[in-house]
């Protein structure tokens, strides 16, 4: 069965254009994360030497890092200490990644194998130990503890929100509550210390740093309800990962929240069958559900309204050019194809 391509997903924003316009922008300050990051894990092993050139060969869309620099540039000067923090938590998240595609047994990252696919779980395991321990190691470099505090606090989260998913995993009676509680821990915890980061670094009083941070936390949100659009109805080829995994692991995400939820009776029994016993063919079975449902839409709409909340944290800074970036890079988070 072949799966039409949904509505809410046709249209998508230059994404790629306004990544490149944001590396125009923060070229020189993105280049020196990229060296900063290199060099931190630069090792005499041969073995690392090999895991890390792998990881060189696909860039991804550096968003922890653009998060850092825009929100310091809305609200100040990009110090030294904003590019280093830059790196720490690209490190966390690539290390996320790593761990990631090993709980979900996924053999394409950033157009590339998996560590998992290109050695085995045991060095993918280490190589994300290695990226979480260099970052913290790195962040002591600052003459204060406020970034260990704040990020390794973030980290936990993360931690809880991918251990609350496994938990949960098939569970087909997920609320939408635990799916949102997951997805703050997860993935929103990131980007909004990423965010928090930058504003405090540019000597932001505290309550302008808590509205930069929610920022930060409803982009997050939203760019994991898109990215869990993707897995469900994107295309591999452009977002360069495989796709289909939270099928695969029954992890339910918000589409197929909202699809149990109003479904009709003999259908949501059809659905949950399918739920429960995935194999190749269920993400192309559902599709026919889809179609049918308003949950992609539903799904989409979500994440666009979490993204207007999100801009609306921005109005306490003054209008530049760097704050009019972060609006249009929470709008490419939901709106991407990649
Ligand atoms: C992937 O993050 C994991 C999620 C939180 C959805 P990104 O989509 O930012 O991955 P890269 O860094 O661009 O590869
Ligand atoms: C995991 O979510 C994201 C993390 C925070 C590690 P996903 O499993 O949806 O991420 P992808 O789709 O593999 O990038
Ligand atoms: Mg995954
Ligand atoms: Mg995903």
């Amino acid at each position: 069965m072949t799966m039409s391509k949904p509505p809410v997903l046709e249209a998508p924003i230059q994404g790629g254009s306004l990544l490149a316009s944001i590396d125009d922008f923060l070229a020189a300050d993105l280049a020196e994360v990229e060296q900063i990051l290199w060099r931190e894990l630069e090792s005499d092993q041969p073995c690392v030497k090999d895991i890390l050139q792998h990881a060189t060969r696909f860039r991804g869309k550096r968003l922890r890092p653009i998060l850092v620099l825009l929100s310091a540039r809305a609200c100040g000067e990009v110090t030294d200490a904003h590019k280093l923090l830059a790196a720490v938590v690209e490190m966390i998240h690539i290390a996320t990644l790593v761990h990631d595609d090993v709980l979900d047994e996924a053999s394409t990252r950033r157009h590339v194998a998996t560590v998992n696919a290109r050695w085995n779980n045991e060095t993918s395991v280490l190589f994300g130990d290695y990226l979480f321990t260099h970052a913290f190691h790195l962040a002591s470099e600052l003459p204060t503890s406020h970034a260990c505090r704040v990020i390794g606090r973030a980290t936990n989260k993360v931690c809880e929100g991918e251990l609350t998913q496994i938990h949960e995993r098939g569970n087909l009676d997920l609320s939408e509550e635990t799916y949102f509680r997951i997805i703050n821990g997860k993935t929103a915890e990131l980007t909004a210390v990423s965010a928090h980061i930058g504003a405090h670094y540019a000597g932001q009083p505290a309550d302008v740093v808590a509205n930069i941070e929610a920022y930060g936390r409803k982009l997050g949100v939203a760019f994991q309800i898109a990215d869990d659009l993707l897995d469900l109805v994107g295309v591999e080829k452009k977002t360069g990962k495989t796709l289909g995994s939270d099928l695969q692991k029954q992890k339910l995400t918000l589409p197929i929240i909202r699809l149990l939820n109003t479904a009709s009776s003999p259908d949501a029994s059809t659905i949950r069958e399918l739920l429960a016993h995935p194999d190749s063919d269920t993400r192309s079975e559902l599709a026919v559900y889809l179609r049918k449902s308003d949950a992609l839409e539903y799904t989409a709409t979500t994440a666009r309204r979490l993204v207007d909340e999100a801009c609306e944290h921005l109005e306490v800074l003054p209008e530049s050019p760097a704050r009019q970036l972060l609006a249009d890079i929470a709008r490419f988070s939901v709106e991407r194809s990649f």
